[in-house]
């Protein structure tokens, strides 16, 4: 199908996010860059470690580079992680190989004490506004560039936890036990976010996007105070700081929360997960303003038709609004990089 519309010039991810219903969606993935990609997991090994790629401007760069180049996506995500804000407001943070991120935790007015100031965090992340400068020179025309940061009630449930939890009780039982010590966290986290994407926005990203990758986790009652008006206040933030440039937020797991959410939180696009039905995502959601999302990420490890015919129930659910096409959530380690060309082949037909 063509449509005289794709034909005009320019971004289309930000095209979309303006609004525009375009007849093929622009397409990127969460985790594009990552561990299914041969070359990811070279360039990792020479960097030595993780964290090392994420702070070495040139090796994360080129990370940031190599799923453009392999399958032309239409944006890049920044290669850096939600983590690093914990880090640089003082927290000692380590990736465990196969155990994933561990981090010293906040217990008590001491362990908020010992934190530096929001102001502070530009210290540790200077090399990453560094990544985004490079990228802003690297980066084809037509692409798009992404800068992110967790919603600070994902980041505060590490920061409690110290390490990623099945179901967050450890931060939602600060919430019941301790409030006062849960705002203290959530507002330093929220203060820090605000700088470092400020700082990504001059530095060149074009859209930023606040990942709430637990937000399913909280219950009915702080919903709307730990995971809407966080993320509503710091979108307002950017908003003052720098009008042009659009949030896309991912509530994830939120079920019928999503609907309002957009309104709720201002922010210009949602992204949803797969467990949302997109003919209810169509009426309620894309209604208001774009989506995204929202194909399964075991597609990318099962392929062939099943992976077709997902495409396709998403193109004419969704297709007919102003949509980006995307999964639900991260690409996952075992996926196959051929079934990512199979996927784009079915986007853009
Ligand atoms: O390509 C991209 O998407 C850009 C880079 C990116 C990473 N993490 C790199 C990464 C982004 C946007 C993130 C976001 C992120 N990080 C989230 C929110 C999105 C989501 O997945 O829900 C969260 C919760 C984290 C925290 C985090 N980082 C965990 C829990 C882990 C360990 C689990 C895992 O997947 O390994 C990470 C590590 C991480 N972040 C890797 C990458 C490429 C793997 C590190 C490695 O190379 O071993």
């Amino acid at each position: 199908m063509t449509d005289a519309r794709d034909a005009a010039p320019g971004k289309t991810l930000l095209r979309v996010l303006a609004g525009e219903t375009l007849a093929t969606p622009p397409v990127w993935l969460m985790r594009q860059a990552g561990r299914y990609l041969p070359e990811y997991k070279a360039e990792r090994a020479e960097a030595g470690s993780f964290l090392d790629l994420c702070y070495d401007p040139a090796r994360a760069t080129e990370v940031t580079l190599q799923p453009i180049r392999r399958f032309g996506f239409d944006a890049a995500i920044l290669f850096a992680d939600i983590l690093l804000v914990p880090q640089a407001l003082g927290a000692d943070l380590r990736f465990e190989v196969g155990e994933g991120p561990r981090l010293s935790t906040i217990a008590s007015n001491a362990d908020m004490d010992a934190l530096k100031p929001a102001e502070a965090v530009h210290e540790t992340l200077s090399p990453i506004y560094e990544t985004v400068g490079r990228l802003t020179e690297a980066l084809p025309k037509d692409v798009t560039l992404i800068g992110f940061a967790g919603a600070p009630w994902t980041v505060a449930t590490y920061m409690i936890a110290g390490k990623g939890t099945p179901d967050q009780a450890p931060a939602r039982k600060m919430i019941a036990e301790n409030r006062p010590l849960f705002d203290r966290l959530m507002t330093r986290i929220e203060a820090a976010t605000i700088e470092y994407l400020s700082r990504q926005i001059e530095a060149g990203a074009e859209v930023v996007k606040l990942f709430d990758s637990w937000a399913g986790s909280l219950s009915w009652a702080d919903f709307d105070a730990v995971s809407t008006q966080p993320i509503r206040r710091i979108t307002a933030a950017l908003r003052e700081r720098h009008p042009t440039v659009p949030v896309i937020a991912l509530p994830r797991g939120a079920g019928a929360r999503y609907e309002g959410f957009a309104e709720a939180t201002g922010v210009q696009c949602t992204a949803i997960d797969q467990f949302v039905p997109p003919a209810w995502a169509r009426e309620r959601l894309q209604s208001v303003g774009p989506v995204q999302g929202n194909l399964d990420p075991l597609m990318m490890v099962v392929g062939g038709d099943a992976l077709d015919r997902a495409v396709e129930t998403l193109k004419a659910e969704l297709g007919g609004g102003p949509w980006v096409f995307n999964l639900g959530h991260g690409i996952t380690p075992d996926a196959d990089p051929a079934n990512v060309e199979r996927l784009l082949r079915a986007v853009r037909g």
